[in-house]
């Protein structure tokens, strides 16, 4: 038989399903930090524009951009929530969760032997789609407490480089870019004639007062920032699969067609539970989901620091990343493997978030109290086993 594509045969297997098909075997008393989605589900008012949809028979392809009631609202809503003044619908695309948009981003805008730059740790999809589209993902590591090292992302830059990719709060290490490090980088987008490409799923998700910047917003950053977003993380419905893009008008043009010969568009009636969720986002009392947020990633803080892991506090999103105590002696895949079969407790190893990042975990504390409380006695027990405390 001929070989299939070298590709995606090289890519590897997600660690976090991985961890999944070892969680299940070990029963059901285990408890999973490992899942990226918040411990909430679409609300009823968008579910039932949803039905309302199916009810009227919307089942037919939808225009291959997305509905344009639905291309307004996402418009009105950069203009409205993100600055990004200039945004008219023909800037605005629909996808398949926000998955889908960041797959349209690097198909828009690469060739074969182009370089992307990124921050390392990031979000595991951001290296595999380099490795489908044939471009090399430059990573660049983070500081100690997360921050992008902006010295190390100017020096990494080469004539190939096409893109930036910023992830601002971050999934997985709950970093916030600062407005200093925001200017910053799209310093170094317009100085050297880049793009920048903005995932921006987690903005709804910051912690002391601090509230998000779209690089888009920014003078000049119109024509070269793509700022994607999707519906499964602010409304709770990563099951949905509604994302969405704004960019420029030759941008989207482009990413329209891949969409045509591709995907052929997204799930239509979803796209009128999308208008009900972004015309009355505040319905979602985001600021008691943060309240909430909050006191957990506090308690996490607390819990990892008594157990002598090294932490910083997140300042957004629903992750925290501890470095595992250099004394312990272990790297992070195997403190994962070992705390998931003799303590049931999975937490994704940083390792599945790229190459510089194995000496530590990746826990999600949208879960509930009961979990988290117990989870981390779990972690103390299994520190406690090995004379570590
Ligand atoms: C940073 C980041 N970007 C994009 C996505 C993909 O979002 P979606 O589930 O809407 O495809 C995720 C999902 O976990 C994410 O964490």
């Amino acid at each position: 038989m001929k070989e299939l594509s070298q590709a995606i045969l090289n890519s590897k297997k997600s660690k976090i399903r991985k961890l999944f098909d070892m969680l299940l075997k070990s029963g059901s008393d285990a408890i999973s930090f490992g899942i990226g989605q918040p411990d909430f589900t679409s609300p009823d008012y968008m579910n039932d524009a949803i039905i309302k949809a199916l009810r009227e028979h919307k089942t037919q392809y939808a225009p291959a951009r997305g509905i344009p009631q639905l291309r307004e609202i996402i418009a009105y809503k950069f203009k409205n929530e993100n600055n990004m003044s200039w945004v008219k619908p023909e800037n605005t695309i629909v996808t398949n969760g926000g998955s889908q948009a960041l797959q349209l981003a690097y198909a828009v805008l690469t060739n074969p032997g182009d370089e992307m730059i990124l921050s390392s740790p990031a979000f595991l999809s951001y290296y595999h789609l380099a490795d489908y589209y044939g471009i090399k993902c430059v990573e660049v590591p983070a500081k100690n407490n997360y921050s992008p090292d902006i010295e190390g992302i100017k020096n990494a830059i080469t004539p190939k480089t096409k893109f930036i990719l910023i992830n601002s709060p971050s999934n997985p290490t709950g970093y916030a870019f600062s407005k200093e490090e925001m200017d910053a980088i799209v310093a170094l987008v317009l100085e050297h004639d880049l793009y920048l490409v903005s995932d921006e799923v987690y903005e709804k998700f910051y912690f002391d007062g601090m509230t998000h910047i779209s690089p888009a917003s920014y003078e000049g950053m119109k024509d070269r920032t793509i700022t994607l977003n999707a519906l499964s993380k602010t409304f709770g419905a990563t099951g949905l699969r509604l994302g969405y893009i704004a960019a420029s008008e030759e941008i989207i043009i482009n990413m329209e067609k891949y969409i045509q010969y591709t995907t052929a568009g997204v799930n239509h009636p979803v796209q009128y539970g999308a208008i009900e969720g972004l015309k009355h986002v505040d319905r979602m009392n985001i600021p008691e989901i943060i309240e909430e947020y909050d006191r957990k990633r506090q308690f996490c803080v607390r819990r990892l620091k008594e157990m002598k892991f090294i932490v910083d506090m997140p300042k957004g999103a629903f992750y925290i990343m501890p470095k595992l105590n250099p004394e312990w002696g272990m790297d992070g895949d195997e403190f994962s493997n070992a705390l998931v079969q003799e303590q049931k407790v999975a937490c994704v190893p940083g390792s599945g978030f790229g190459s510089y990042s194995n000496d530590s975990l990746r826990i999600s504390y949208a879960t509930s109290d009961e979990k988290l409380e117990e989870g981390f006695n779990r972690i103390e027990k299994f520190l406690r086993n090995r004379n570590f405390l």
